[in-house]
């Protein structure tokens, strides 16, 4: 049941910092059977395959393997790759993600890899469905049945998953050392913590609709790991408050997205304080220069440093650079959430959605 929510979509959202604890647990208790563990030593490429949110945590994942493993990876949406029969590589591995373990393509791309005698690892969240059935090995999230149309705790739990992967991968391959030790002691454990105190940033994250009301359009950018993240919310605040919106990587605004910046365009900025935030920040100076309304979503560092240049700031905590995708998923999450209450759409079942989309 709800319990005390208003809607499945606001009580998934919550049950996300309980919801990385037991999958992070789960993972830490399981024994991998030797033949069937993925040595990623012994990969020369991952190749990921995935639909909707799910293929952004692919693409969080590709930013976290290549930089802390040095592990090449390539990204693909399961529709794409089934029909483009790409060649595999004979030291590759395919990795498939997916809430429901139903998706058609998804799984038709497992089908696929299979046929050409990959080595199959997937990250689902339905035990015993086709995907989990069909691969080679299986990781779970274990975040509980998720009801809402619009995927919240799937995604972050995906996202533990997808990390547990990467810190196994460098240590594998004896990569990235200094990266997982400026992790500190128990990263989950941040991770889960910072989550809480997004959650009660709920507040604060509604005295920025005013933002949205009468948009039409909004375009969300991000950059590194982030600019999935930017890509996640575009699609959070499609689904259920029916916005257009676009994500953008944020240096591709000059090679034609910023045509669309005028005074009644809201934009939403994902960027922690990190290497790339000066990046961001001159975009997010270019859009406000053409009328553009500019919410930053950041840290404290970077919530201080654009105090000037934003019409509004949703101050999250500051955590690594490598954990921010988790904290800032939980953040265009509760914005959407939120547009959508106020537009007064069906949040938990939007229009013309299905939850599992077992035909193609
Ligand atoms: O069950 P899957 O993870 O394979 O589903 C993939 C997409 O259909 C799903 O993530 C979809 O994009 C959600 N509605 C996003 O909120």
């Amino acid at each position: 049941s709800k319990g005390s929510y208003e809607h499945y979509m606001l009580k998934e959202i919550h049950e996300q910092p309980s919801a990385l604890a037991r999958t992070w647990e789960g993972l830490a208790s399981i024994s991998v059977p030797r033949s069937k563990e993925v040595d990623f030593a012994k990969l020369d490429k991952l190749q990921i395959v995935a639909c909707g949110t799910s293929f952004y945590a692919g693409l969080v994942a590709k930013y976290w393997f290549e930089r802390v493993a040095g592990l090449i990876v390539e990204v693909d949406l399961a529709s794409e790759f089934r029909y483009r029969e790409p060649p595999m590589s004979k030291k590759g591995g395919c990795l498939f993600i997916s809430q429901s373990g139903e998706t058609a393509d998804t799984l038709a791309a497992l089908r696929f890899a299979k046929s050409k005698k990959q080595y199959c690892l997937s990250v689902v969240n339905v035990p015993n469905s086709s995907i989990a059935r069909e691969s080679d090995y299986v990781l779970r999230t274990l975040c509980g049945p998720e009801i809402g149309v619009a995927s919240t705790k799937a995604f972050t739990s995906q996202l533990a998953v997808l990390f547990h992967l990467v810190k196994k991968a460098a240590q594998q391959r004896k990569c990235g050392q200094d990266l997982i030790k400026s992790l500190g002691r128990s990263p989950e454990h941040d991770v889960v913590s910072s989550m809480h105190q997004v959650l009660m940033k709920e507040n604060r994250i509604k005295e920025v609709l005013p933002l949205f009301k009468d948009a039409t359009s909004a375009i969300f950018l991000g950059r590194g790991q982030c600019y999935p993240i930017a890509l996640e919310g575009a699609l959070k605040l499609k689904e259920i408050s029916y916005i257009h919106a676009e994500g953008y990587a944020a240096g591709e605004l000059k090679h034609g997205p910023i045509a669309l910046i005028d005074e009644g365009m809201p934009v939403v900025v994902v960027a922690p304080y990190d290497r790339l935030f000066e990046k961001v920040v001159s975009n997010l100076q270019e859009v406000r220069a053409r009328g553009a309304k500019v919410l930053l979503i950041s840290d404290k560092l970077g919530c201080e440093m654009c105090k000037s240049y934003a019409d509004y700031i949703i101050e999250l905590p500051t955590v690594n650079e490598i954990l921010a995708p988790f904290i800032n998923s939980v953040a265009v999450q509760l914005l959407s959430y939120f547009t959508a209450v106020e537009r007064g759409t069906d949040v938990d079942q939007p229009r013309n959605l299905a939850k599992s989309v077992t035909v193609e």
